[in-house]
């Protein structure tokens, strides 16, 4: 199954990587790609969107999950964060719990440098301990 992984990773990277050239990020001058693989094998993608008014911008993790939702997917099965540097660009704490809600301890978490470089972990290595709607829900 490695070369399915591997055209899997591929479609990933592709969809991030061109959404990230389309970021809106003329504050921070740092663009972000993300593209999720949903429980349909629908690929949705993703780029930070800033604002003038600070506060307000939105990561690429949070506008490729709106992506995915607004298509009908609700499983992330994995997510792939394209980097606009050599350093990995690991999700923000804020991003983790807004994959947590579509996520498992399981999900594929794909980081992705410019210059080629890959890092998968899972979920649950990013965020122990999950706060979500287990935790709200009667017994
Ligand atoms: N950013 C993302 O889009 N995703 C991340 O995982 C980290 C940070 C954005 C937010 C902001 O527009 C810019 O990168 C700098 O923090």
């Amino acid at each position: 199954m490695a070369h399915n992984l591997t055209v899997e990773y591929s479609m990933l990277l592709a969809l991030a990587t061109k959404a990230q050239k389309n970021a809106h990020a003329p504050y921070s001058n740092f663009h972000v790609g993300a593209a999720i693989l949903d429980e349909n094998a629908q690929h949705h993608g993703g780029c930070n969107v800033e604002n003038a008014a600070y506060p307000l911008g939105q990561c690429a993790e949070a506008g490729a999950i709106s992506a995915m939702i607004a298509s009908g997917g609700k499983q992330i099965k994995q997510i792939l964060i394209a980097s606009p540097n050599n350093d990995f660009c690991p999700p923000c704490g804020g991003c983790r719990q807004k994959i947590a809600e579509f996520a498992n301890a399981q999900t594929e978490v794909h980081l992705a440098t410019q210059d080629g470089q890959i890092k998968t972990v899972k979920f649950e290595t990013l965020l122990p301990l999950a706060f979500g709607f287990d935790k709200i829900s009667e017994d």
